[in-house]
């Protein structure tokens, strides 16, 4: 069955021994804790190296937050899937909004970084979510399902098996602002059966859904209750083990 998972997404935050202090951390933290779902940090390219050099698997594991969209080549400050497999990461988020926004990268660039990374027997985490406008027009559903099908669907169903989705409203990202636990489930629960449609339910069933946007120690478990939520993917509260723990204990 699908794994709950709690990844933290530090995005441009921490320097180097910042971060090898959080991960310290949140390991001594994790040391006699029987936790109930994979924990993922999602750290900046330059820690991951130093990072997997002292990371204990069996507690935390290591995530990029972006990877290039060709394989290698004249492509100067881009970091390849390969790259990045070849520090230990295990897993890459794909498709975050800041990137989508930020630096153009549209549902054809995503699907390109998506196979990259599967052949690079990296873990995606593709990102997916609305903007406000979106979502006060109704087309919620509508946004979710096209960067599904043009990111993903072109996959085989073995590969599709190992992805993870995260579902992150733009609006609610960095904002203070949550989904409710009603509207998480609801859009959970049409994006399951979109991949359902395309997949079959049983490679929807085994597929994790993440939630992200303001997810905190409070909010975490109301929304990790319902069915279709499968965890969190987390940002400014993965940056410190006092809120970040909390969330993960929520299983
Ligand atoms: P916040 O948790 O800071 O809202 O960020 C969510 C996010 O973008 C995780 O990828």
């Amino acid at each position: 069955m699908r794994k709950n998972i709690v990844a933290g997404n530090w995005k441009m935050n921490k320097n180097l021994q910042e971060g090898l202090d959080l991960v310290k951390d949140l390991q001594t933290a994790l040391f006699n804790k029987k936790v109930k779902c994979d924990v993922i940090v999602c750290m900046p390219f330059v820690h991951l190296a130093s990072v997997n050099g002292m990371i204990d698997k069996t507690k935390v594991k290591l995530g990029a937050q972006n990877c290039a969209d060709k394989a290698s080549g004249a492509y100067t400050g881009e970091v390849s899937a390969e790259m990045v497999a070849s520090t230990g990461a295990k897993y890459v988020i794909l498709g975050h909004s800041e990137r989508r926004a930020y630096y153009g990268e549209t549902n054809a660039i995503l699907k390109e970084k998506v196979q990259l990374a599967l052949a690079n027997n990296l873990t995606p985490i593709f990102c997916i979510g609305e903007v406000l406008a979106e979502r006060e027009s109704g087309k919620q559903n509508a946004v979710v399902k096209k960067q599904i099908e043009e990111g993903l669907f072109d996959l085989s169903v073995e590969d599709f098996g190992k992805v993870v989705l995260a579902y992150e409203p733009v609006w609610a990202i960095g904002t203070g602002k949550t989904a409710t636990s009603a509207q998480a489930q609801e859009m959970h629960a049409f994006i399951r059966q979109t991949l359902a449609a395309k997949y079959g339910q049983a490679a929807a069933d085994a597929t994790s859904i993440l939630y992200g946007g303001s997810c905190n120690a409070g909010n975490a478990k109301e929304l990790f209750t319902n069915p279709d939520v499968d965890g969190g993917l987390i940002g400014g509260a993965s940056l410190k083990v006092d809120t970040f723990i909390p969330i993960v204990e929520a299983f």
